[in-house]
């Protein structure tokens, strides 16, 4: 059998929307099988540099192998990117011409891991991108309460059978394996009904909260802002509506000045801008991609721009000494 491989969802749309150029330094938030890593390093050519980043062991070892040939042009470390100012500052990588988010889970943790993310392929509830995290799926799965069952599989999978699929899981605990939870689920909801298999919510759901994944990307989003230098692109992937909404709403609060309530008759936020949108409307993958990957059919593209504020020019304090690039602002 030949070994799962992932296909990157919007490749050439998110090089565009980095504006990737020779001699720029970008960062991979979620490095994956390295294919945006990959096509960034050819466009960064001559001079550019990558800092890949992806919370897995399995992704990273075998895309160290992969980008192995660009020796010093790639740095690749094994964290979670909501240590990402942290990982910057460790390496001293920073400013940053660009950084990319490809959200959610590439294919081969979905068909190969063997990591309980499918309910297609049998294996225990873990779900886990890191052994190091304590937390796993089959941990919620059989101590959670009904209620608070219902309450996860609602808010992270939007599933409006929830309480229906929480009451089922309890009925048949313990639930060991993915391939157990996925007939349990399709018992609740009275079988199969449409093309998406019944089961797909609730996974979605446990993978969400397994890895903190809603929580993380907004602590992520702030710090990429701090490490953009001027005219420093930000470009996020989504795959679900929950992590689009937090993208769009990010950047549309980043990118206005005040948002006091109208309400107030004068600014007592003091908020000011630190991005400005690139393309207001969202970006998909074409008919032609969808049909060659249709993993990536939900995929969004969301960009947007870094702009210095006066009060960060003004900074006397040196913290935000980083803020213009080295290579001259483009
Ligand atoms: C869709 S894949 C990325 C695919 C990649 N862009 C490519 O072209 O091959 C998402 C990757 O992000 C990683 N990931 C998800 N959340 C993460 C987090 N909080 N920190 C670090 N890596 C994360 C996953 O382990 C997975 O490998």
């Amino acid at each position: 059998m030949l070994a799962p491989t992932h296909t990157s969802v919007l490749l050439s749309e998110a090089i565009v929307a980095l504006a990737v150029e020779s001699g720029g330094r970008y960062i991979d938030c979620t490095l994956g099988g390295g294919g945006h890593a990959a096509t960034i390093l050819e466009y960064g050519s001559p001079g550019g540099q990558l800092l890949g980043i992806d919370a897995d062991p399995q992704a990273i070892e075998t895309t160290r192998t992969r980008l192995a040939g660009y020796n010093s042009s790639v740095l690749i470390v094994n964290e979670n990117f909501v240590e990402l100012e942290a990982i910057c500052i460790k390496n001293d990588f920073l400013p940053v011409h660009g950084i990319l988010f490809d959200l959610g889970l590439s294919s081969l943790q979905l068909n190969g891991s063997g990591r309980g993310f499918s309910f297609e392929h049998d294996a225990l509830l873990d779900m886990r991108f890191s052994p190091s995290q304590t937390l796993k799926a089959s941990d919620i799965v059989n101590t959670y309460s009904e209620i608070e069952l219902a309450h996860l599989i609602k808010a992270y999978g939007e599933e409006s059978y929830s309480r229906r699929i929480a009451r089922g899981i309890l009925k048949e605990r313990p639930i060991k394996t993915t391939l157990k939870l996925a007939q349990v689920i399709e018992r609740a909801v009275g079988g199969r009904k449409g093309r998406i298999h019944p089961a797909t919510k609730t996974f979605q759901a446990l993978r969400i909260a397994v890895n903190h994944e809603l929580e993380y990307l907004k602590a992520a989003l702030k710090q990429a802002v701090g490490l953009l230098g001027s005219e420093g692109r930000l470009v996020v992937i989504s795959y679900h509506s929950l992590e689009d909404r937090i993208v769009k709403r990010f950047m549309k609060e980043e990118s206005i000045g005040c948002i006091c309530p109208p309400k107030i008759p004068s600014c007592v936020c003091q908020h000011t801008a630190h991005l400005r949108l690139i393309s207001k409307r969202v970006i998909t993958p074409s008919s032609v991609e969808i049909k060659s990957n249709p993993r990536g059919r939900s995929a969004k593209l969301r960009v947007a721009e870094r702009i210095i504020t006066q009060n960060e020019l003004d900074d006397k304090t040196g913290r935000l000494h980083f803020l213009s690039l080295t290579n001259g602002s483009r």
